[in-house]
């Protein structure tokens, strides 16, 4: 039998748990589209052909900006596939863990968010999301849902990319420096969903998860091309700007950093530093560069 049967094939969360749960000895089943579909409802059935005995859902509808123009097709990915999967994992009896985000805060609270805090989203990313963990715990009240933070990966679309992207080409780069949060690299939650998943016991729920320490985007930006400048590649200025000089089409929280208290004293985990995040990740980036071949 398939342990583990993972949504979001391409993405970074579902990749890094995939990569991640054979070594700990689970098989797996990564699906993605067009198998699986959160647009096209009868794909759902895959998830159970044969029925696992746990499912994570990494698939979501993550472009926080264009979604303000798409709320229809962000609904679907992250509020009734979700809640539609929920409910049929309690009917096979699956376990089901589902993913959620920091953009359900407004950012007014001046301190980190606990899960007790009231979710206020301010665009339809944020908002498609906290009605999916709604719409999730009313289909599956067994369900377990990780709120998480700024992922980045090796691979995929993510910030640490742009940056090292952006630094080949640009010698100054503006970066958003009064929005505050917690970078959560994707294989250091996929270690966590892990030992959540083979925890001796099930604690339904909502936690949040994400890398410990704080910075800005400009601080997460300095932290990855410092480190990259280590191998050489140029470091551009970072110059630090305000969010109001970064207009985007979805308003982003000032703060967004997650309490992550309440999955230590339940799991016993606490997610490495984002720092010594960055600099893994970085490494492993600029020296898969540097030894690839050049055509
Ligand atoms: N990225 C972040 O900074 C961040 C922050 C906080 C929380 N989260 C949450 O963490 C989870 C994983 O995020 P991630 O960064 O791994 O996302 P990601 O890299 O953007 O991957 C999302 C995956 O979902 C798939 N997907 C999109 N729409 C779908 C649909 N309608 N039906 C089925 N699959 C669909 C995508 O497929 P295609 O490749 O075909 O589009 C992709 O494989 C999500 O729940 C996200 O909301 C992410």
């Amino acid at each position: 039998m398939v342990d583990l049967v993972i949504t979001g094939g391409s993405g970074q969360v579902a990749t890094a748990l995939a990569a991640l749960a054979p070594i700990e000895g689970l098989g797996v089943r990564l699906l993605g589209r067009p198998g699986f579909d959160f647009d096209r409802a009868e794909t759902l059935a895959a998830v159970f052909d044969p029925s696992p005995a746990m499912v994570v859902n990494a698939a979501a509808y993550t472009a926080v900006d264009r979604a303000e123009t798409e709320p229809e097709a962000a609904g679907r990915a992250n509020t009734t596939g979700p809640a539609l999967l929920a409910g049929l994992c309690r009917a096979h009896g699956c376990k089901f863990l589902h993913i959620s985000t920091d953009y359900v805060f407004d950012g007014a609270k001046p301190a980190p968010y606990r899960e007790s805090d009231a979710a206020n989203p301010t665009g339809v990313y944020g908002r498609s999301k906290y009605e999916g963990e709604v719409a999730v715990m009313a289909a599956n009240p067994d369900a377990i849902i990780l709120r998480t933070a700024w992922v980045y990966a090796a691979t995929g679309r993510n910030f640490l990319l742009t940056m090292l992207s952006a630094a080949r080409r640009l010698p100054t780069l503006r970066v958003v420096a009064d929005q505050v949060g917690c970078p959560t690299l994707a294989a250091d939650l996929a270690a966590a969903i892990l030992r959540i998943a083979t925890a001796p016991d099930w604690r339904p729920g909502i936690y949040h998860a994400a890398g410990t320490g704080q910075t800005s985007w400009h601080g997460f930006a300095t932290a990855i091309l410092r480190r990259a400048a280590s191998h050489g590649l140029p470091c551009p200025e970072i110059l630090p700007i305000a969010t109001a000089d970064w207009p985007t089409p979805a308003k982003r929280p000032e703060n967004s950093r997650l309490d992550c208290a309440l999955l230590e004293s339940t799991f016993g985990l606490v997610l490495p530093s984002w720092t010594e995040g960055v600099i893994r990740t970085v490494d492993a980036v600029m020296t898969a560069s540097s030894t690839r071949p050049r055509t």
